[in-house]
């Protein structure tokens, strides 16, 4: 399955999750592409998203998207409802977690919503592991991931094409991190109030939470 299309299961199993909910406002952390922010944008609730990517922001609001290059604590409004979807929380550590909760908190109106996110360890040791490669015309990328000690280490080697016959090569790693389910249930601002076991690339590879304010 790729991207795109993971991205959609996903986000089908997430818009259900939350149709319950009397949600007329939302932020999406972590927005990436503003997929979730479309979908919800739809449904006739007015969204907000920010992301860390600078690329993805700009892709967003040349969509017409209103989203900000922003860090969760320069937000000052409320929302009925946050997301931080499609890995979002394992890309921070255990201390940036705890904080970024602490923010998330603040940021809900009462009885607000946080829906995320985080792979299970079988969806790091037994799924995200190994190597991939993509091969395009102008730009070959490989992929190849370890786990150890509780972080996902994904490294990145892109060659591009400079057009004159030369390939350029750069590289970079990016690590995730892999954090239990009794960490977000001992959270005392955030009541954690459904856990839902997701298969997407294999059985049982992530797990829903979502949180009450
Ligand atoms: C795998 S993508 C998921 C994108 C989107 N949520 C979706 O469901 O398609 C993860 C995104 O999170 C962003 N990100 C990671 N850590 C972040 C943070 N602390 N604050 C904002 N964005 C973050 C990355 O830049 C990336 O666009």
């Amino acid at each position: 399955m790729g991207i795109k299309e993971a991205t959609s299961v996903l986000h089908d199993i997430y818009d259900e999750a939350l149709e319950s909910y009397s949600i007329k406002t939302l932020l999406d952390i972590g927005c990436g592409r503003g997929d979730f922010i479309r979908r919800m944008t739809q449904r006739g609730i007015t969204c907000k998203g920010i992301d860390a990517s600078a690329v993805m922001v700009d892709e967003c609001q040349r969509a017409g998207l209103d989203v900000g290059c922003k860090h969760l604590n320069e937000i000052d409004e409320k929302f009925d409802a946050i997301v931080a979807i499609f890995d979002v929380l394992n890309f921070l550590n255990h201390n940036e977690l705890i904080l970024f909760l602490q923010d998330i908190s603040l940021r809900l109106n009462d009885g607000g919503v946080f829906l995320a996110d985080i792979n299970t360890l079988h969806g790091f040791r037994g799924v995200a592991v190994g190597s991939v490669s993509v091969d395009n015309k102008d730009e070959f990328l490989c992929v190849d991931a370890e786990f150890e000690d509780d972080k996902l280490y994904s490294e990145f080697t892109l060659f591009k094409s400079d057009g004159m016959g030369k390939y350029i090569k750069t590289q970079d790693v990016i690590v995730q991190y892999y954090h239990k389910i009794k960490f977000f249930e001992k959270q005392s601002s955030l009541k954690l109030v459904k856990k839902q076991t997701v298969s997407l690339y294999d059985k049982n590879d992530k797990n829903l939470l979502i949180f009450k304010f």
